[in-house]
Formats: C-alpha cells, structure tokens, sequence
C-alpha cells in the first residue's frame, strides 16, 4: 500500500537516497530542505518551523503516515545546535499530530555514531532542559573557542537527540498513540557532509582512527536508507526508542558489553 512520507534533509545524502528509495518503491515522499525539494524551510528558526508544518500539512491534506526527522550538520557552529536538536524536535513534534490519521504511523530521527564522544556538558544540559536561548548561547561560546572545543557540538547535539528519543518514545504522545519512535545513528557515510572528512587516504586514515568500522568501512547513504524505510514501514510495530547503531562496529569497539 502507498503511504506518505515526510523527509527533511530531503535534498542531500542520506535523506535524498531515502526519497529515491521509498519513491522507486511507490510511496509518496514530501521532501522539506532549505532549498532543492517540495518545501524550502529553515529549520534552524521558528518561521521555518512553522512553515514546513503549515507545507506539510496543505500538501498531505492533513494525514501523514512517516516522519523522517534527518536534517543536519556537521558545521561547530550554533546553527548547529538550532537545526540538529531543536529542528529535529521541532520536526517530530509539529508533525505528529498529522500522524493521528494513519493506521501505521511511524517517526525516526537521524542521529550519529558521534553521539558517543564526551559532549559539552553545559550544553548538554541545556539541550535536555529544552532551553533552545540558552543553548545557542553556550553554541556560540564553543563555536567562538573554535578547535576541539567547538567540534564538541555536534556529538553533543547528537547525543541530546538520541536521550530526548529514548525520553520521550514510551510516552502517551509516541508509544499510547500508537507510533514508534525510534533513532538511527550513522557511522561514517559518503554523502557531502563527510566529503573534506573523506577525501584523501590520509583524511580517511584519520578518520577511522576514531571511527573503528570494522564491518566493511564507510558506507553510502542508500545503505542508511534501507534501514530508515524499514523503521517507518508498516513492518516495524514494536520497536520503541531504540537508537539503531549502523556503523559498520564502532559502537561495539567503543562501548563493548558495557551497553546491550
Ligand atoms: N554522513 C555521515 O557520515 C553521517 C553520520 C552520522 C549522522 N549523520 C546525520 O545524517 C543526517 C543527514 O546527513 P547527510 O550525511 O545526508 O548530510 P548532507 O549534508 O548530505 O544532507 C543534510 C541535509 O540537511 C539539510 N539542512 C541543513 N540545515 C538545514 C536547515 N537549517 N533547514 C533545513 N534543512 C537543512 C541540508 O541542506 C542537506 O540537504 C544528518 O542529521 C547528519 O548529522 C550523517
């Protein structure tokens, strides 16, 4: 059966390869970015917030069956923080209501591997405090320290999505009405965010130092794909804040059996 499927990020990487594939396998996608899919929205401000939820629900007519909440960056800038923690949120929360409709609805966010690194800890809080003032605040701090300091906002954003998943999915909002809410956490894949990460042998050495994938290396976005579609298909009943690790091992070789 043909279901309806909202993908932000839609225009890039590992969203564009999901619109490809639920589109070759005869689904409607309603792709929202910044530019380059059915609805232009910035999700690092409230105007565009707004405006892909109004979009969203003119151009479904007020059902949706999937969210893909996949929008992001890797940049260490407070932007950062706006788009990857509060648009996502932002995403879930503004279009779960057009969820009410369907009779298998389902939600996903992208987070990462990096979700893993030791975060900023005062943003973290404010990220979990869902105090988005203060949280740009502390972004523009880190990203005006620059260097390690500042490449800490983008794991700590990640982290702070995967615990507002795993907070919020056996809530009566997400599990009593009867959506699994789940996250995927990416390891290195090859999509023009990682391009500069993974464009010489050495950059790539470099990477992986940090990234152990021990499964078959870096990946390509379709691969992501598969497993998002499955998390929003009808197939999918049960699972329920979940942060699904596809990463080729590295949360194996990072966390071990301290974490099952
Ligand atoms: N590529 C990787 O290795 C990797 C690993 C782990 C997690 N991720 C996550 O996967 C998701 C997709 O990343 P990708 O690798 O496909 O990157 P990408 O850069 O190819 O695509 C990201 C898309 O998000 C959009 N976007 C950014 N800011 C936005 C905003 N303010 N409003 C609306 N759209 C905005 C971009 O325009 C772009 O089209 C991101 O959340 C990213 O953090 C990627």
């Amino acid at each position: 059966m043909s279901r309806t499927y909202v993908i932000t990020g839609a225009a890039s990487g590992i969203g564009k390869a999901t619109a490809t594939l639920l589109t070759e396998r005869g689904h409607r996608v309603i792709g929202v970015d910044l530019r380059g899919t059915d609805i232009d929205a910035d999700l690092a401000t409230a105007d565009g917030r707004e405006t892909m939820v109004a979009k969203v629900s003119e151009l479904s007519g007020g059902t949706i069956d999937a969210i893909i909440a996949n929008a992001g960056l890797l940049a260490p800038t407070a932007t950062t923080v706006a788009v990857n923690f509060f648009g996502t949120v932002a995403t879930l929360e503004g279009l779960r209501p057009l969820l009410a409709g369907s009779s298998a609805p389902r939600a996903v966010a992208t987070a990462s591997m990096a979700s893993l690194f030791p975060p900023d800890a005062a943003l973290l809080d404010l990220l979990l405090a869902g105090d988005e003032p203060g949280a740009l605040a502390r972004g523009a701090e880190l990203e005006a320290a620059g260097g390690d300091t500042a490449s800490r906002i983008y794991g700590t954003t990640k982290q702070a999505l995967a615990r507002w998943i795993r907070r919020n999915a056996a809530t009566a909002e997400w599990a009593g009405a009867g959506v699994p809410l789940n996250g995927v956490a990416p390891g290195i894949v090859l999509t023009p965010m990682t391009a500069e990460l993974t464009g010489s042998d050495d950059a790539r050495k470099a990477v992986l130092d940090t990234v152990p994938m021990p499964l078959n290396g870096m990946f390509e976005p379709r691969d992501v794909a598969y497993l998002l579609t499955w998390l929003t298909s009808e197939e999918n009943a049960h699972l329920c804040g979940q942060i699904v690790f596809i990463d080729g091992g590295s949360d194996a070789v990072i966390r071990g059996d301290s974490t099952w």
